[in-house]
């Protein structure tokens, strides 16, 4: 007899818990999540706003609205066609013009001397770095590359056919020292 009153205690409870749990999951569901759904933020294509050469410099968002989110543009394609790019000014660093995709260069390797340094270059036919490469800060010059020019990426960029981001008057030096011609 005492068992069979303690299993309708347990039954009763376990019915009022349930419906505890439907009551408080009717009022406690949050009013707005299918309007919620239907605002979601539907990403914006970042490079239809943005114009190469037009003088937009707002190259972070490319002209998305800050409250909306934007595709990130495609990654740039690394151009490996061999041809060396007009360097803009005599002291820039020409852009590489190979990939260099696994290329180590690291404290105990260097691909890039493998065929840059001076005895292997013409092995490689590559051009080998100039002096500057091998000149310390007392301009004293070294045996092998200077620990200033060691890691080349911090210098040379590889090739890409990115567009400009920002647009700018560089004017390169011949362009300048040369008279205006009638067309400008
Ligand atoms: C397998 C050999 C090889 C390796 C490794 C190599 N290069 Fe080259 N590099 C060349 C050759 C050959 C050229 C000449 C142009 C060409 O054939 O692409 C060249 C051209 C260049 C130029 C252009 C020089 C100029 O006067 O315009 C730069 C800069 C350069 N490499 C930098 C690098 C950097 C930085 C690395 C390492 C990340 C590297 N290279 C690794 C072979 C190599
Ligand atoms: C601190 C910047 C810097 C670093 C680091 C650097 N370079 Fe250069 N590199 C230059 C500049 C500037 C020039 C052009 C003027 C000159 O020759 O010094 C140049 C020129 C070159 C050239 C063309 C040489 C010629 O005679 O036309 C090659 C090839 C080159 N670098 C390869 C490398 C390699 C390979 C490394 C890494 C071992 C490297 N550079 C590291 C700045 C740098």
């Amino acid at each position: 007899m005492q068992n069979k009153q303690l299993w309708i205690a347990v039954a009763l409870t376990g019915v009022l818990m349930a419906l505890v749990f439907v009551a408080g999951w009717l009022v406690g569901r949050p009013k707005h999540v299918d309007a919620v759904a239907d605002t979601a933020p539907v990403p914006v294509e970042a490079r239809a706003v943005f114009i190469p050469g037009a003088g937009q410099i707002d190259a972070l968002r490319r002209g998305v609205p800050v409250d909306q989110e934007g595709h990130p543009p495609p990654l740039a394609h690394v151009e490996n066609a061999d041809l060396k790019r007009a360097r803009a000014y005599p002291m820039q660093p020409p852009t590489i013009p190979h990939t260099i995709d696994g290329y180590q260069v690291d404290r105990n390797s260097n691909r890039c001397m493998l065929c840059h340094a001076r005895a292997n270059a013409s092995t490689f036919q590559a051009p080998p770095v100039s002096v500057t490469h091998y000149m310390d800060r007392d301009d004293q010059f070294l045996a092998t590359i200077s620990p200033r020019r060691y890691f080349c990426n911090q210098c040379h960029v590889v090739q890409t056919d990115a567009p400009v981001l920002v647009a700018n008057q560089f004017r390169d030096i011949d362009s300048v020292l040369s008279p205006p011609t009638a067309k400008e």
